[in-house]
């Protein structure tokens, strides 16, 4: 039930070598360079700076101060608030200029936060993603000595995370592992607030996964005990001729280094849903999914890939099975 990175790593330098370009997207999670190599990585980069920009210069101007305070953000959140915009701010000037011609525009975005409470939610999940973003991709980086660059943004995304997650009321750091996703993963996450993109500009080499639409019913969800319905997700995948009616699908989530696959069934009466009864409790050395968990549908249920995801990625709040037994 559990892969381990490295060696998923290992098959796929194997697998890459062994195949023709197409093959690469049977590599589970695709931690190849792309084609571009570390051109389209930076690009990548810019592209979630900007995203991030926008959405901090859009809840800066929105919001007041004591609007945070009113909705139960006490100072000096606003002014820190600013601080991350000025960060993201700083990323892009940074990717751009080492970029020169070769930098992508900005695109246009909309994002759905219509309050001091759902911004500051989006905004937790959007540190994450970047978290996971930079994580992924440093796999992917040909000259090394862009490592410590990209980590030394990576490390200050982490800390917005940590920083807002805390303001959230939740754990700062979560799980003793951050979660690497690949380029199309994240792509995935990312398209969902894109609107358009600038006249002329070449697009990014990379895909996005058909929307994964997760029922709301809560807020956090626990391991061990959660229950999760994927409205639609039959219906979508079986018109998008991603599968057949009887086609075993999967939920795959995605937490630190853990993977974990999860069986779905159709809820009752043919309603085109999915659902798995039970998030997974990790056990046997298995860490439990915990803090910002990501998750997709999958027809493998041992070596989930891009190529066999049918759709996500989307994103639940889990909390740990109970308090910690660390002694
Ligand atoms: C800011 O307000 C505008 C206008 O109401 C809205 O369209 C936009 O989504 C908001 N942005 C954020 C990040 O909350």
């Amino acid at each position: 039930m559990r892969y381990s990175l490295i060696p998923a790593l290992a098959l796929g330098a194997t697998l890459v070598s062994a195949l023709p370009l197409e093959g690469r997207a049977d590599v589970a999670q695709d931690f190849n360079p792309p084609p571009g190599g570390d051109t389209t990585i930076l690009n990548y980069a810019l592209t979630l700076e900007y995203l991030e920009r926008k959405f901090y210069a859009e809840g800066i101007a929105n919001y007041s101060q004591a609007d945070f305070v009113k909705a139960g953000f006490p100072d000096p959140f606003y002014k820190n608030l600013k601080e991350i915009y000025y960060d993201e701010q700083t990323h892009v000037s940074f990717l751009a200029g080492a970029l020169g011609p070769a930098a992508v525009s900005e695109a246009t975005y909309s994002f759905p936060s219509t309050d001091p409470k759902s911004f500051v939610a989006l905004s937790s999940v959007l540190e994450g993603v970047g978290v996971s973003a930079y994580l992924g991709a440093a796999a992917a980086i040909a000259d090394k000595t862009y490592i410590p660059i990209a980590g030394s943004i990576l490390t200050v995304e982490s800390r917005h995370s940590s920083y807002i997650r805390a303001a959230l009321g939740e754990s700062p750091f979560p799980k003793p592992f951050d979660t690497p996703l690949d380029f199309n993963q994240v792509y995935s996450l990312a398209a969902q607030f894109i609107t358009g993109f600038a006249a002329g500009a070449a697009p990014l080499p990379f895909k996005a996964f058909p929307p994964l639409v997760i029922q709301a019913s809560q807020y956090y969800y626990t391991a061990g005990s959660s229950s999760v319905t994927f409205t639609h997700g039959k219906t979508n995948a079986v018109k998008a001729g991603l599968i057949t009616a009887d086609t075993p699908v999967y939920a795959v989530l995605f937490s630190g280094l853990d993977k974990y696959y999860v069986p779905v069934y159709e809820t009752q009466g043919n309603s085109g849903d999915f659902k798995f009864d039970k998030l997974p409790a990790g056990g046997d050395g298995v860490l439990p999914p915990t803090g910002q968990v990501y998750v997709v549908l999958s027809t493998s249920g041992t070596a989930v890939s891009d190529a066999n995801t049918i759709s996500g990625v989307g994103i639940l709040e889990v909390s740990p099975p109970g308090d910690r037994n660390l002694f």
